[in-house]
C-alpha cells in the first residue's frame, strides 16, 4: 500500500467534478464520512453491546419495525449534517417529516440531504452487509428561509451528488458528483477513506440477477417471462444466469456495479408501487448507476425523471447493467 489518496485530498484535487463550491461538497462528504465511521464501529460490535442489536420497539412511518441501529444511524447522520454549515435540512426513512435545521448558519446552507440511514435492516441481526444511501440537492427555497417540502421533492435529475456507504467485509464509500463514480475504502489503521475504486464503470451486460423470487408467482407475466429467460439457455451467455439476492439493496447494487447484473424490486400485490422508496433509495442509486454507464427504470420509465409527490413515495425498481435493464423492459411491453 503506497500513495493512498484520501477522500478529502481527492475532492479538493478535482474541483472540476463539482459545478458548485468544492469546499461545500467537501463539508457534506466529511459529514458522511464522520457519521459512517461511527455507524461502522457500532455495527462491528453489534453482537456485544446491548444498545446496538435488536428492535427499538417502535414502528416508522413505513409501518416497519425500527431496529436500534436504524435509530442510532439516523441520529449520527442528522448530527453530522446539522453541524456541517452547508446543509439546511434533511429527510430520512426514519422521520415522518423532513427536518429543518434551525441555527442561523444552517438556514444559510444551500443543500438538502435525503437518506436511508441503514438499508437492509433485516440483515443486522444476522451479520450480513448493510448500508447507508444518500442523495444531495441544492435547495429551491431562498437562502436564510426555513427549508420547505419543495426542497425535498425534486426529481432525481436535479441531484448534485449521491452515493452510499457499504458496511461489508470492508467499509466503503461510493459517490458521484456528476462526473463519474469513485469508491473509497475505510482504512482501519488511520480511520480514513482512501481511493480504492477509481472511475467505476458498470459492465454493460452481466449474468447475475437479484430479485426476491418468493414473490414471483404474484408478479406481472412479462416479469415472470423475463426471469424464465434469465434461467434459460436462451440468453446471450447460452447458460442460465446466477441468482444472487442479499436482501440489502446497497450490497446487491454494489455487487452488480462491479460484476454486472440486474436488481429488480417490482410491483407486488402487497406493495403495488414496489417496496423501495424513490427519494432516498432509488434516486441516489439510479444516479450512481447512470454515472457508471448503467440504467435505472420503473420497468417503463426512467427513475430520475419522476417528479416526486411524497417524501416516502415508493416505485418499482429495475436497476443495473444497461443491456440487462433494457432486456427486462422489453419483456414488460
Ligand atoms: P430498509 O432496511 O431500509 O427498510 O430497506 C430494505 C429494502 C432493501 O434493502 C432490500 O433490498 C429490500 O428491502 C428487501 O425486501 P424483501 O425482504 O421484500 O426482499
Ligand atoms: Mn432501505
Ligand atoms: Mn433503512
Amino acid at each position: 500500500m503506497h500513495n493512498l489518496i484520501t477522500l478529502d485530498d481527492f475532492i479538493l484535487q478535482r474541483p472540476q467534478d463539482f459545478p458548485y463550491d468544492v469546499k461545500e461538497l467537501s463539508a457534506i462528504l466529511e459529514g458522511i464520512a464522520v457519521a459512517s465511521k461511527s455507524v461502522s464501529e457500532d455495527i462491528r460490535k453489534a453482537g456485544l453491546v446491548d444498545h446496538v442489536l435488536g428492535a427499538q420497539g417502535n414502528t416508522n412511518i413505513q409501518g416497519e419495525s425500527q431496529q436500534k441501529l436504524d435509530v442510532l444511524a439516523d441520529e449520527a447522520f442528522i448530527n453530522a449534517f446539522s453541524s456541517s454549515g452547508v446543509i439546511c435540512g434533511i429527510a430520512s426513512e426514519e422521520n415522518d417529516n423532513f427536518v429543518a435545521f434551525n441555527s442561523e448558519r444552517a438556514a444559510f446552507g444551500s443543500y438538502v440531504v435525503l437518506f436511508d440511514p441503514l438499508d437492509g435492516s433485516s440483515n443486522i441481526d444476522v451479520n450480513v452487509s448493510i448500508g447507508t444511501i444518500f442523495s444531495v440537492y441544492r435547495r429551491v427555497s431562498p437562502l436564510g428561509s426555513p427549508v420547505t417540502l419543495d426542497d425535498m421533492l425534486q426529481p432525481g435529475t436535479e441531484q448534485v451528488m449521491a452515493g452510499y456507504v457499504l458496511y461489508g467485509s470492508s467499509t466503503m464509500l461510493v459517490y458521484s458528483s456528476g462526473n463519474g463514480v469513485n469508491g473509497f475504502t475505510l482504512k482501519p489503521s488511520t480511520g480514513e477513506f482512501c481511493l480504492s475504486h477509481a472511475n467505476m464503470r458498470m459492465p454493460e451486460n452481466g449474468r447475475l440477477y437479484a430479485m426476491n423470487e418468493g414473490n414471483i408467482q404474484e408478479c406481472e407475466q412479462g416479469l415472470v417471462r423475463y426471469i424464465q429467460y434469465c434461467q434459460s439457455r436462451e440468453n446471450q451467455t447460452g447458460m442460465p444466469y446466477s441468482g444472487r439476492y442479499i436482501g440489502s439493496l446497497v450490497a446487491d447494487f454494489h455487487r452488480n456495479l462491479i460484476k454486472g447484473g440486474i436488481y429488480i424490486y417490482p410491483s407486488v400485490p402487497a406493495s403495488p408501487e414496489g417496496r423501495l422508496r424513490l427519494l432516498y433509495e432509488c434516486n441516489p442509486l439510479a444516479f450512481i448507476a447512470e454515472q457508471a454507464g448503467g440504467l435505472a427504470t420503473t420497468g417503463r420509465q426512467r427513475i430520475l425523471d419522476i417528479v416526486p409527490a411524497q417524501l416516502h413515495q415508493r416505485v418499482p425498481y429495475y436497476v443495473g447493467s444497461k443491456l440487462m435493464v433494457e432486456k427486462a423492459m422489453s419483456f414488460l411491453g
